[in-house]
């Protein structure tokens, strides 16, 4: 393995460990000594309503409140390209949770009393809640190659299957907390937990209507995002942002886990309809129609729809192919970035399809995927091409060597009668590292390297220690490359004010595309190397020469340079009285690339995938009647721990990406994107392999009864 890969101390385990780290929570007074004023949001309470008035009760000296007439700027929260979320609610609130109004005061217990005072008065209006009845587009896209049509005409069958995902909350340590404190010189200083500083800087400008000089952000450290902490922060930070200006007092924000589970962002839930055409045995065509439920507002939805599209097919290539792609608008929570960005969702159609068209065929399941894996030079759905060696085939040996897949999946499919009943899934999926489309060819983001006269080196770059090792795995890039030890090189947490607009904290893009920027600009800095002095080295993003340049109108090109691969095992027992499911053993391969840092890479890849096998098992989030999430807790949102699963293992597969540094590809999300498709397939061959279809996720205690039912029922014996 390269030395790079070598693992060290991460830079942020000793205060962390500690107990030292100060979030956004912890500040006891503002940077001047100030005091911090409490701010806390008046949600809405209805699902779609006009809201006539709102009854305040007297405010004491000090206390104020704080609404959509206080906004100096645009009233609409900046999203990359979207700004259609209210930064307090327009005329119409239109999800239950939606901000009206923020009461900001010195003391906490206060603050919550007035709160708890207020009266609104609405005019309800009828709400869509279901993504079935939804019609609005927020996004679509529509796309495919090849004659469709006409294969489909011509197949001598046709599998068509409706496959069905639900939320996932990002349930990071850290809730959601902001804060905002007017500087002296009439500067807006916004600071908390966050993914993306200079997100968090166009939304705050945006809507104090003010210029970009005059505001700054900073990441405060921040405990967890998983992509939970992408957009929201901007519209947390710019409620903050206004209610400070109004007091010209620092406020501060910060949601209990309460708010942050019912009304923060969270995973699409997701309705797709696949269609697989079949002649003489072999597989035609395949058609996708992709729903995603975007909730109340677009946000991210358009981005996360457009990786959904574009890994619409998975790992394989099929002659024909179409597909239709929609964000449909919904009174709910609005739902955006987490961590596999709309891959989950259509990965876990993908591949359900090709199990039950392998069980409809009476093939193995694995042996007819492998007929129609992508390799290197093929197409890929867009029309761009597969660049790099697929290493898909020498994964799926490494997944049977490490957990006896043949072996089982045989054993297992023998009829199973008693009490506890087995089956082994596998999934293969891959993830298109950076992000999509024209991003970041347009945006052309760029670092620096400052080198101090005392031979110390500073990396400016707006990217977030989230957990994820960016403090580590950046100052190690330019160490190794200076040859200079690791203590040398800082990387301090990014404050827009002074760091280079190296681009958000996702994708899976922070160490491939950023830290290759970083790699070249310490390559030049040796060169240029002279002691003493103050230099400073600058480098921005470029295309690839090899790159199909995406053309975002016509949906064609290359979506991303590069993929990451995974092939994942889940092996599970079916308890047949009681319909609880245990996990015996989970095996992950995953090519990520070079790891940066093997134990922050296996981190990684451990943490993902124990995230999808909970998206997977048992992370169920629903909203009433009425659009309310009824979720609110830790107690009746259940996330796995260590013991959910006791046998979990992660290998890496090295595929060596000539544009990232050292060869490492995009890590971060890779690892959860196969895992509930394993899952799915494991339970399935548990329950009887050709009598069930679990195509809804999560697979709950009572769907496991209702198929164990059904079984018996079509068995003629009385039911349990
Ligand atoms: Mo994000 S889901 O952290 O791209």
């Amino acid at each position: 393995m390269n030395t790079i890969s070598r693992s060290v101390v991460k830079k942020d385990h000793e205060p962390k460990i500690r107990g030292e780290s100060v979030f956004v929570n912890d500040y006891t007074a503002a940077g001047d000594a100030r005091p911090i004023l409490t701010g806390k949001l008046l949600h809405a309470s209805v699902a779609r309503a006009k809201v006539l008035s709102v009854e305040l009760p007297e405010l004491p000296e000090g206390y104020c409140y704080v609404d959509a007439r206080d906004v100096p700027g645009s009233n609409h929260v900046l999203m990359i390209t979207w700004n259609d979320l209210p930064v307090f609610c327009d005329e119409t609130v239109e999800y239950i949770g939606e901000a009206i109004g923020m009461v900001v005061g010195p003391d906490d217990q206060e603050v919550s009393r007035i709160l708890g005072e207020i009266k609104v008065n609405y005019e309800p209006l009828d709400p869509v809640l279901d993504l079935r009845e939804a019609t609005e587009a927020v996004r679509e896209r529509d796309f495919g190659y090849g004659d469709p049509e006409k294969a489909f005409a011509e197949a001598d069958s046709v599998i068509e299957e409706e496959f069905e995902t639900g939320y996932q909350e990002h349930a990071y340590l850290e809730p959601q907390g902001f804060m905002a404190e007017p500087e002296e010189d009439g500067k807006m200083f916004v600071h908390g937990s966050c993914q993306c500083a200079y997100s968090v800087q166009d939304a705050v400008v945006s809507v104090l209507g003010c210029k970009y000089r005059d505001v700054h952000v900073l990441q405060d450290v921040t405990g967890g995002g998983f992509g939970g902490k992408e957009a929201f922060p901007s519209l947390l930070a710019s409620q903050v942002a206004v209610a400070a200006q109004k007091m010209k007092a620092p406020v501060r924000c910060v949601y209990d886990r309460k708010e942050d589970l019912a009304y923060s962002f969270k995973r699409h839930p997701s309705l797709c309809r696949y269609k697989m055409a079949l002649k003489d045995g072999k597989v035609t065509a395949v058609d996708c129609d992709i729903r995603l439920n975007a909730g109340a507002y677009c946000t991210l939805s358009g981005l996360v729809l457009d990786r959904a599209a574009a890994t619409a097919a998975g790992v394989y290539s099929f002659p024909n192919l179409h597909v239709h792609a929609a964000a449909l608008k919904t009174n709910t929570v609005p739902n955006d970035a987490y961590r596999g960005f709309g891959g989950p969702q259509v990965i876990f159609a993908m591949e359900r399809l090709m199990d039950h068209a392998a069980k409809t065929l009476g093939a193995d399941e694995v042996a007819f995927r492998r007929q129609y894996l992508v390799k290197q030079g093929d197409r890929t759905v867009t029309e761009g091409r597969h660049h790099f060696p697929v290493p898909l085939p020498e994964m799926i040996d490494m997944l049977d060597a490490a957990c006896g897949y043949w072996e089982k999946h045989a054993a297992y499919a023998k009829p199973q009668n008693g009490r506890f009943r087995r089956g082994i899934g596998m999934a293969l999926a891959r993830h298109g590292d950076g992000l999509t489309g024209t991003t970041e060819r347009d945006l052309g983001f760029s670092i620096r390297l400052r080198k101090h006269p005392d031979g110390r080196v500073e990396v400016l770059a707006a990217n977030a220690e989230i957990g994820q090792g960016t403090r580590t795995t950046f100052p190690k890039i330019v160490a190794h490359e200076l040859g200079i030890p690791l203590e040398k090189v800082s990387y301090q947490h990014p404050d827009t004010g002074r760091v280079e607009n190296s681009g958000p904290t996702s994708a899976s893009r922070s160490l491939m595309i950023v830290g290759e920027l970083l790699r070249r600009a310490a390559i030049r800095l040796r060169e240029q190397w002279a002691d003493g002095e103050e230099q400073e080295v600058r480098e921005s993003y470029t295309e690839p020469d090899f790159v199909i340049s995406f053309d975002l109108d016509k949906f064609r090109g290359d979506a991303f340079p590069t993929d990451s691969w995974s092939a994942c095992a889940v092996e599970a027992e079916v308890d047949s009285f009681t319909g609880n499911t245990e996990i015996l053993s989970a095996v992950g391969v995953f090519d990520v690339g070079t790891p940066v840092d093997e134990n922050i890479v296996i981190g990684q890849m451990e943490g993902g995938f124990l995230q999808g096998l909970g998206y997977a098992s048992m992370e169920q989030m629903a909203y009433d009647g009425t659009g309310r999430i009824r979720n609110n807790s830790f107690s009746d949102y259940l996330i796995p721990t260590a013991a959910d699963v006791p046998k979990l293992k992660t290998l890496l597969h090295v595929e060596e990406y000539p544009d990232g540094p050292y060869g490492a590809k995009g890590a971060g999300e890779m690892p959860l994107v196969g895992a509930a498709a394993a899952y799915a397939a494991a339970v399935e061959q548990a329950l009887g392999t050709d009598k069930h279809r679990l195509n809804r996720l999560p697979i709950t205690v009572e769907d496991v009864m209702k198929e164990l039912y059904r079984e018996e029922e079509s068995d003629g014996h009385d039911s349990i």
